[in-house]
């Protein structure tokens, strides 16, 4: 007898595209929900992408995963997103030569508008979302405008990326093990203006007593090398590669969603860009920032962490993120309202 659960339906735009080469194969390892968790894919991607896309199913055939019940390739959000469990949207308009970031919020504002509006017409009402096509942020909350008869906290974008950089710098500027690095966390954007905090800590020393990164390491480190590390790290590896992030993109998309689905560790806090209802840090109502937060196994919820102490330097890098995003979100409104989209 099968010790399988029911299968669920997972969608992933941007089928074709790099990310989702690495994704995918995670996805039916069993990486993401579990060893026990068959899925059916859904695959979606714009229709001259189709043709890879079928290459991308032969190798999927190929590797013989016993996870993978079938898969579903369309180039139709509708059929993409029917009865989903979960919806990863990788894919996004690319930022061509000589694009400057609003004109990738505007190619991007339609694409997430029909996206959210097709989940919350044909994906289960408990559907968990993750935004990761950029600008993620204010994709997810396009998505989460239009997509509105879907709880706001079904949306999600990914910061994951940068917080897995973020401990990784850590780690390796104090020679320890990233495991051993907690309480660090990304607030705000996914861009160049997110605030990679360092200033509540600690590592697990070998006797298990903690000790403050702000203790082992400069402040003028923390607060300014590590900063821009972060903050540029994505343009480094473009810079490096001609590409942007895959591998790591695609393991930081499968830490998030395996978080959300089982809950963060005890004494675990990652960061989630979630949608924002004015309640926290003083952060405005109505944008997509991302938090330290802790998932509860349970119910899936999202709590942010609250409480912690907030210094000058701190607040100033956390206004200056969230003005970014009201600026991100009014131009993509405004774009949406003068094409009547
Ligand atoms: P890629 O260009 O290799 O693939 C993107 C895929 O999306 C392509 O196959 C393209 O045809 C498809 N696509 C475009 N428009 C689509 C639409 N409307 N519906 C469905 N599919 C569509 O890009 P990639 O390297 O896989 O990166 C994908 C996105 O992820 C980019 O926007 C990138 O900037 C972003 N990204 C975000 C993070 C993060 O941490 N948030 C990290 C890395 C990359
Ligand atoms: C990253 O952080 O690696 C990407 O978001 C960079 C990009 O612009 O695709």
């Amino acid at each position: 007898m099968s010790n399988l659960k029911p299968f669920i339906r997972v969608a992933v735009t941007g089928a074709a595209g790099q990310i989702c080469y690495s994704l995918l194969a995670n996805i039916c390892k069993g990486e993401m929900f579990g060893a026990d968790q068959p899925v059916v894919l859904h695959l979606l991607d714009i229709t001259p992408a189709l043709g890879a896309l079928r290459g991308v199913t032969l190798e999927l055939e190929d590797c013989s995963f016993p996870l993978l019940v079938d898969f579903v390739v369309t180039d139709k959000p509708a059929e993409a997103f029917a009865d989903v469990d979960v919806a990863i949207l990788v894919g996004a308009m690319p930022r061509r030569e000589g694009m400057v970031r609003a004109d990738l919020l505007k190619a991007n504002a339609g694409i997430f508008k029909a996206q959210g509006a097709a989940l919350a017409a044909h994906a289960k009402p408990s559907v968990r979302v993750l935004v990761v096509g950029n600008p993620a942020n204010t994709n997810a909350l396009i998505a989460l405008t239009t997509g509105s008869s879907l709880p706001k906290s079904a949306f999600t974008a990914l910061t994951f990326l940068d917080h897995n950089r973020l401990k990784a710098q850590v780690a390796c500027k104090l020679g320890v093990a990233v495991a051993d690095v907690r309480n660090t966390f990304i607030w705000g954007n996914h861009s160049k203006t997110q605030y990679p905090d360092v200033s509540h800590g600690t590592v697990t020393n070998a006797d298990g007593s903690l000790s403050r990164v702000m203790d082992l390491a400069e402040s003028a480190w923390a607060r300014d090398e590590l900063v821009t590390t972060v903050q540029t790290r994505g343009a480094a590896v473009i810079k490096a590669r001609k590409l942007s992030s895959a591998m790591s993109a695609a393991k930081a998309i499968t830490d998030h969603m395996r978080t959300w689905w089982f809950g963060t560790e005890p004494d675990d806090i990652v960061s989630m860009a979630i949608y924002s209802d004015g309640t926290h840090y003083g952060v405005a109502e109505g944008i997509i920032f991302s938090f330290p937060v802790t998932i509860d196994a349970a119910t899936g919820d999202i709590n942010v962490v609250d409480g912690l102490d907030i210094d000058a330097f701190s607040q100033s890098m956390l206004d200056k993120t969230q003005a970014e995003l009201i600026d991100e979100r009014e131009a993509a409104l405004a774009f949406l309202a003068e094409s009547n989209l």
